[in-house]
């Protein structure tokens, strides 16, 4: 284990972390350009971040301050306990996804939104499993050759360490928030050797402490061929099988991922993906899982989704839900309908059961639980409300169901 994450200093960081945004009601910043990943590149620097020079090498990780640390981060009446309360006793997705078996149900999170009471509360009462939703991607933790910067990511790895959650590490190969010096580069040598340099680094900082990580994202169109990216441009397809090797040598405990939307039916993407991973293991690839992104819209949830599912954990891999929303249609408010609202809590409670049916799948993972932090008001115009609980934290219909389910299981 990392001297870093050692208790103590987790708990500094997030004592460094609530002591500079204190209070419940801090302004975040607003989101900008979105993508189909729910990216987003608007940023917060959450602690004091201090920059040290080893060698060439810029790192930039969180200020270590010895603020002793509070006890706000385990707080145990929370809003989200007495809101769904009345239907479940105090249960909460992850206490109710491990009695059934499941291995955690997770949440997306950024790190500056942390420093908020009742976000942080959630977080931590409701999920046992957390995502980085933009800090550790190649455009923010290593921006620039020689500049690692560690400091979202290292809070998130030290909330999650601080509360037993599991981590899901996002991502390596991606056609988007990549930047420009690695863009750029056209020969594959070259490429390889940093693609390897990265990896390492990273997973060589965190890969101790990792459950799975999304090794490939989004590498697929809808028609099943091939996204144009640096990493299919220069490398051709054995830049996935690159990727794997390079991630199993420098951690060969975490499950490695490709991980994409649209697979959740049997369609010519995931039939794609499908072919692509049986040769993938037929090589012997160190792939482990498949993510399901299933950014769903309010009714439309494909009715083959175990199907889909199977297709995969049939070869033995697993399959995780791992950026779960449902968009459904709101006003110019962002205020959603009753009957909108009931679709989506069937929804949400249909993936549930779906991933509960199948050994394979290891949880859950919502891309965030808090409208205010979705990334699909910004993105498809009309829509919203796709989280389980609202702008004033208030639980919806969707919680309720979704803790039926597994309840139930
Ligand atoms: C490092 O990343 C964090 C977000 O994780 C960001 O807020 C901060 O500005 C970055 N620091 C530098 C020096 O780029």
């Amino acid at each position: 284990m990392p001297a870093w994450l050692a208790l103590p200093l987790a708990l500094q960081v997030l004592a460094a972390l609530v002591a500079a945004h204190p209070g419940h009601h801090a302004v975040y910043p607003a989101h900008q350009k979105r993508d189909s990943c729910g990216a987003v590149s608007s940023s917060s620097s959450t602690a004091a971040a201090s920059s040290t020079s080893v060698s060439s090498t810029t790192i930039i990780t969180s200020s270590t301050s010895t603020t002793k640390a509070s006890t706000s981060s385990t707080s145990t009446t929370t809003s989200a306990q007495t809101s769904t309360s009345s239907s479940t006793s105090g249960s909460t997705l992850g206490a109710l996804a491990a009695a059934a078996g499941k291995e955690y149900f997770g949440t997306e999170i950024s790190s500056y939104y942390m420093a908020n009471t009742q976000f942080s509360s959630i977080t931590n009462t409701q999920f046992t499993q957390l995502t980085p939703e933009n800090e550790m991607k190649w455009d923010t933790i290593h921006p620039s050759q020689n500049t690692y910067n560690w400091t979202g990511t290292d809070l998130i790895m030290a909330t999650a360490q601080a509360h037993n959650q599991k981590f899901r590490g996002h991502n390596f190969c991606w056609s988007s928030q990549t930047p420009s010096w690695v863009t750029s580069i056209t020969d594959a040598t070259t490429l390889k050797s940093v693609l390897e340099a990265h990896i390492t680094a990273v997973m060589g900082r965190y890969g101790g402490s990792m459950y799975a990580m999304d090794v490939v994202n989004e590498p697929l169109l809808d028609d099943g061929t091939w996204r144009s990216s640096v990493w299919y441009n220069v490398l051709g397809e054995d830049y996935i099988a690159l990727a794997l090797q390079y991630a199993h040598a420098a951690a060969p405990d975490v499950k490695l991922y490709i991980n994409d939307y649209n697979l959740e039916g049997v369609n010519a993407k995931s039939k794609a993906l499908l072919a692509i991973a049986k040769k993938l293991l037929a090589a012997g690839a160190p792939l482990h899982g498949i993510g399901f992104e299933a950014h769903f819209i309010g009714g439309s949830v494909p009715t083959d989704l175990a199907a889909s599912m199977a297709q995969f954990t049939d070869l033995g891999l697993q399959v995780a839900i791992t950026e779960l929303d449902v968009r459904i249609p709101v006003d110019s408010s962002g205020v959603a309908t009753a009957a909108n609202l009931a679709q989506q809590a069937k929804d949400y409670a249909y993936v549930t059961n779906v991933c509960l049916a199948n050994s394979l799948c290891p949880g859950i993972t919502v891309w965030g639980f808090y409208d205010p932090d979705s990334w699909v008001p910004s993105t498809f115009a009309g829509y919203g409300a796709a989280d389980l609980y609202d702008s004033t934290f208030t639980a919806k219909p969707a919680l309720a169901s979704t803790l039926a389910a597994l309840a139930a299981a």
